[in-house]
């Protein structure tokens, strides 16, 4: 499966600067943070040096540079993924993490969020966890992915 922040820096071939911002926010909403990693990627992208990317960054109260919780999950909401049972997906979520879309679980683990299109409809409905795209998702699939993203933060 590709990197996350490959597959953005692939949707901005041109490497004008004025992509910056534009990008820095793309990878934010994907990830959730701003990584090192994303930071020295956008600067090679754009060849501009990275204290100047992290200097623009910083800039902006909306960026985080750490991770907001272990793993974000993020739920389209799209068209498509509604049609296809996001309701009773986000349900099943925010009964099993007991937490709403916007909020991280007490113990940092979980964050979940509600998301508008991810541009993959045709494999809808789609679950994305730290910028990862489950596709075809479903209900039954809720307790093993929790569970496996548990087993991970030990
Ligand atoms: S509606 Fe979910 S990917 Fe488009």
């Amino acid at each position: 499966m590709d990197n996350p922040l490959d597959r953005i820096l692939k949707q901005y071939p041109n490497t004008r600067r004025d992509n910056l911002l534009p990008l820095l926010q793309d990878i934010h909403d994907s990830l959730g943070y701003l990584s090192e990693e994303s930071i020295i990627k956008v600067s090679q992208h754009l060849s501009l040096p990275s204290s100047k990317v992290y200097g623009v960054a910083t800039f902006f109260d909306q960026f985080h540079f750490e991770p907001q919780a272990h793993f974000v999950i993020r739920i389209c909401s799209g068209t498509s993924c509604h049609l296809s049972g996001s309701a009773e997906i986000m349900d099943e979520f925010k009964k099993t993490l007991n937490i709403r879309p916007g909020q991280t679980t007490r113990d940092g683990v979980f964050r979940l969020e509600e998301v508008p299109c991810l541009g993959a409809c045709g494999l809808s409905p789609i679950v994305e966890v730290n910028g990862e795209s489950h596709t075809g998702f479903s209900v039954q699939q809720i307790a093993d992915l929790v569970e496996a993203c548990k087993e991970n933060v030990a």
